[in-house]
């Protein structure tokens, strides 16, 4: 814990961004639930036993056969987190000029997408972008917005179709089976490929179990699987469902793009055994996938963040509903109705919540989503969300009960936030590390 007079002085020194912060002044940190998660006493042990051979370590062949098993992919190249497997993809299956359509943006998967010349194109339904909806897959595709913009540029300028499940940047919202199966089905007519970003796909199963017909029987592994079966590939943050500090993986079905994908990680990770990884991180990995898909780890974690949300919500605080996955998103927007875009409420959200109280947490809207790199503008999206992210198998619902009492109390005071100003804004993913003066000190 921290006195008020000790957070002032650490807020400012990082310029207001809570990604800036050392984590010693935090008290509970809900930053990110990314590499944030306890491994289990399994994965400790299997750390133990990592073989660092150079080439062809055992470990990597669990890490593998896991990812098969669990995901059903065909082939495996292993990467240091996600955003080696987001630019290894970008590169091999974007040619400059072709269009990306995507359920809603991902910030590291959108960099990677551009920087290959890539032009992203939200494709989400219109109930994603309302913070109340509470349409039960709010992650899915608008396959009317897809097929016009086949219509519109041709196939041929498509370069594949980027599915998240659960989306991150809506709330953690998931997809349904019956979504991707007709996404499947359009890609089929046009010869169109599919690829998924995997990250959180687990939490996504546990909520098709959960809410569509026909899967209530059915066991978070096969509905995992079922799923992935629809697309053509998978890049991976394994920080996240996959319950490790580092690592990812990008997998692919067909064969001659897994060969450039071979080729070309070990220009920018390393050897195809290890993907910037070492044996050991491979062996908790594999370990990881297993634990993942267990019924009660996945009920367990979800049911810890509606547990915030239910505090939250019994004392009227704005938030993105449903509960999604992963976190809390705080609709900053309605938190702070007195502040336009332009004073960044999110972020100005975040700030205002560790100086009283020393819960980190992070923003999600108008500075996580950059500029037009066409126009230069402040791209504006319609949700300005400060993010409660819970780390995995890490905090008790008592961390709950004080992270929802300190969210009432800066409710409470909400009329004297007066936002933000950026002083500092980086050239890429700038939310890492801009920099902002708050009018008043
Ligand atoms: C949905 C999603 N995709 C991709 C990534 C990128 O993964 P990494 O942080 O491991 O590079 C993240 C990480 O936050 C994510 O949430």
């Amino acid at each position: 814990m921290t006195t008020p007079e000790e957070r002032a002085e650490a807020a400012a020194a990082a310029g207001y961004n809570t990604f800036l912060l050392r984590s010693e002044d935090v008290y509970i940190d809900l930053l990110t639930d990314s590499g944030t998660n306890a491994m289990s006493d399994r994965q400790w042990a299997a750390l133990m036993l990592g073989d660092e051979a150079y080439a062809g370590s055992r470990n990597f062949y669990e890490f593998e056969a896991a990812v098969r098993e669990t995901y059903g992919y065909q082939h495996v190249v292993p990467t240091h987190q996600g955003r080696g497997a987001e630019h290894l993809i970008s590169q091999i299956a974007i040619r400059p000029g072709q269009f990306v359509p995507a359920n809603m943006y991902f910030t590291t998967t959108r960099e990677h997408q551009e920087r290959a010349g890539g032009v992203f194109v939200d494709v989400i339904i219109d109930e994603a972008h309302d913070p109340v909806s509470e349409h039960p897959f709010k992650g899915d595709v608008d396959l009317e917005k897809l097929e016009s913009l086949i219509a519109r540029e041709g196939a041929g300028q498509i370069a594949y179709v980027s599915l998240a499940g659960t989306v991150n940047m809506a709330g953690g919202q998931p997809v349904s089976m019956g979504c991707v199966r007709a996404v499947r089905a359009l890609c089929d007519v046009y010869g169109i490929l599919l690829f998924l970003d995997a990250t959180r796909m687990v939490e996504n199963a546990f909520f098709i179990q959960e809410r569509e017909a026909g899967y209530a029987d059915k066991t978070i592994a096969e509905i995992l699987k079922e799923f992935c079966s629809y697309t053509d590939g998978a890049w991976m943050s394994a920080k996240k469902d996959s319950l490790v500090n580092i690592g990812g993986w990008l997998a692919l079905n067909d064969p001659q793009l897994f060969d450039e994908a071979r080729n070309l990680v070990v220009v920018f990770e390393g050897l195809h055994t290890y993907g910037g990884l070492a044996g050991r991180d491979m062996a908790a990995m594999a370990v990881g996938i297993a634990e993942s898909v267990q019924e009660d780890h996945i009920r367990a974690r979800i049911g810890q963040v509606r547990y915030l949300g239910e505090l939250l919500d019994a004392a009227g605080i704005p938030f993105v509903k449903p509960v999604g996955g992963h976190a809390i998103f705080l609709d900053a927007r309605r938190f702070y109705s007195h502040l336009a875009q332009d004073k960044f409420p999110a972020q100005t959200l975040a700030a205002e919540l560790y100086l009283d109280s020393g819960v980190r947490s992070m923003e999600r809207g108008i500075v996580s989503a950059g500029r037009d790199p066409q126009t230069g503008e402040h791209n504006r999206p319609r949700l300005e969300l400060t993010r409660l992210t819970i780390p995995r198998r890490v905090y008790t619902q008592a961390h709950m009960d004080i992270v929802a009492e300190a969210v009432e109390a800066l409710y409470a005071g909400r009329d004297s936030a007066k936002g933000l100003v950026m002083t500092y804004e980086p050239r890429y993913l700038r939310f890492f590390q801009a920099r902002f003066d708050r009018p008043g000190g």
